[in-house]
């Protein structure tokens, strides 16, 4: 069969950048152990989250660490918290340079969870606990937001962190 030269060329090209990109991908699994970042590292009972998952609420763990407990429903974020806004959404505030931890799990169908201007954004699936942690720099309002189609409420889901001088 005649291959034509330049087509060899790009042939060779195209083997030796897949060759790179698959020893990428398998450096990275297996010698640097990265994972997916939705990968679960914890389950969960979806229809027992009231006996398994801690209560809703934010905890001060100290040295200005948080832990915040959320639970994702149709269609509210239940941060246990008693302030509310204009809507009747949770509300937690937290100091400026505040590292928080969001573990969050829902009790009825998938939802989404992102934050405002921040590196957060779990896949919030029934049976699983997802967890980031993210440092808070800059006073202000976040809102945390679905942003995985849930129903007909799905637009009005969110509740707001403020971070506070
Ligand atoms: Cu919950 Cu969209």
């Amino acid at each position: 069969m005649h291959v034509d030269r330049f087509e060899r060329y790009w042939l060779i090209i195209i083997a030796a950048v897949m060759g790179a990109f698959f020893a990428a991908l398998l450096a990275g699994a297996l010698i640097f152990g990265v994972r997916l970042p939705s990968n679960p590292t914890q389950y969960i009972n979806p229809l027992a989250v009231d006996e398994e998952f801690p209560e809703p609420g934010l905890r001060d763990m100290g040295n200005g660490q948080y832990t915040v407990y959320i639970l994702a429903q149709m269609w509210r974020f239940d941060l246990g918290s008693d302030e509310k806004d204009a809507d009747g959404n949770d509300v937690i505030r937290v100091p400026a340079g505040s590292q928080v931890t969001f573990s969050i799990t829902s009790r009825d169908v998938t939802h989404g969870f992102i934050i405002e201007r921040h590196n957060a954004n779990i896949e919030v699936v029934p049976g699983h606990v997802g967890n980031v942690t993210v440092k808070f720099e800059t006073p202000g309002e976040y809102r945390m937001l679905c942003h995985e189609y849930c129903g007909q409420g799905h637009h009005r889901m969110h509740a707001t962190i403020i971070v506070e001088e």
